[in-house]
């Protein structure tokens, strides 16, 4: 029979957390740069990865330097609204198997993207250490960028707070229907409950804001903008900011099914324009990037 010595393991994990901790150290000397985005939401198929994957190229578009991660350890897509091939996924940078820098690839409209796993369960809730591995590789990275958007599971699990815990931003992501609105709130409220006792000094200083998806007027979105945030300013003394709505419309889901971006496929959609808009909300936020517009951006500038 084979004797499993536990005392071994423990002495191992001990040896890699310190070998972790000496890293991060060498991470937090290095400037924090990049400006993190999370894309979040209560309830699930509200269209998170859509808006992720959609911003990071208007973004790029507007000279910021990208890179979006895909964060959804159960139900990763981003690769196939983007339509690129992934070359590794972050279980093989958990498993060690492979660098960060390795599975990074780039996809259209000038982004960096580095994909998700689907349907590898253990994923879906990260033990603290895997968790910490998975964030220290992602600060290394992130000198490179000026933008970090990242596309995050439903829900509150731990995984999902702790990547917000790591933003500046927390996007909000519902749409008028109530129940989607109602878990919008409970996440806010998560969230305002992460500034008041959560570990970092990040979580605190974080903006939280909400974008209203598939509203099928200007005024629709503002209305549910209006309910939340009024509900979130009255029960969670929080203020939420007003990011903006995106449209309803069909070319959102015909460009999903051609593999293509629609802000690439139809940048002059309805949904485009309102993505458009978005990203220039945020990027006045962040501030303007060092380098000149890109082409794209001149050239769809005069759609919109
Ligand atoms: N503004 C919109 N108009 C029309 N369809 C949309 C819109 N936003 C999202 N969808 C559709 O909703 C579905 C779910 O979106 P997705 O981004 O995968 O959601 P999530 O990442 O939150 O699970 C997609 O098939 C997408 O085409
Ligand atoms: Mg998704």
């Amino acid at each position: 029979m084979v004797r499993h010595d536990d005392s071994g393991d423990l002495r191992d994990q001990a040896s890699r957390l310190r070998r972790m901790m000496a890293g991060d150290a060498e991470v937090d000397a290095a400037r924090r740069s990049a400006h993190a985005l999370a894309v979040v939401s209560g309830k699930g198929g509200v269209g998170k990865t859509f808006v992720a994957s959609n911003l990071a190229i208007a973004l790029a578009a507007r000279g910021h330097r990208t890179i979006l991660f895909d964060m959804d350890m159960g139900l990763a897509n981003a690769d196939i609204v983007l339509g690129v091939e992934p070359v590794g996924t972050w279980s093989d940078v958990l498993s060690g198997r492979r660098a960060l820098d390795e599975i990074i690839v780039e996809a259209p409209g000038h982004v960096s993207f580095v994909p998700g796993c689907s349907g590898v369960t253990e994923l879906a809730n990260l033990s603290e250490f895997e968790r910490h591995r998975l964030l220290a590789a992602m600060r290394r990275v992130e000198a490179r960028y000026d933008v970090m958007v990242l596309d995050c599971g439903a829900g509150i699990s731990r995984n999902v707070v702790a990547v917000a815990d790591l933003a500046d931003t927390v996007l909000v992501l519902a749409t008028p229907e109530p129940t989607a609105l109602t878990d919008a709130y409970a996440m806010i409220k998560t969230f305002a409950q992460e500034r008041q006792w959560g570990s970092s000094d990040r979580a605190a200083l974080a903006s939280i804001g909400l974008v209203v998806n598939n509203a099928i007027s200007r005024r629709e979105g503002r209305d549910t903008y209006e309910r939340l945030a009024g509900v979130a300013a009255r029960f969670l003394h929080l203020p939420v900011a007003d990011l903006g709505y995106i449209l309803r419309d069909d070319h959102v889901p015909a460009a999903v099914r051609q593999r293509r971006p629609v802000i690439l496929g139809y940048p002059r959609c309805s949904a485009s324009s309102c993505l458009l808009a978005l990203a220039g909300r945020l990027s006045r936020e962040m501030g303007r990037p060092e380098a000149s517009q890109s082409l794209f951006y001149r050239v769809i500038n005069l759609f919109v």
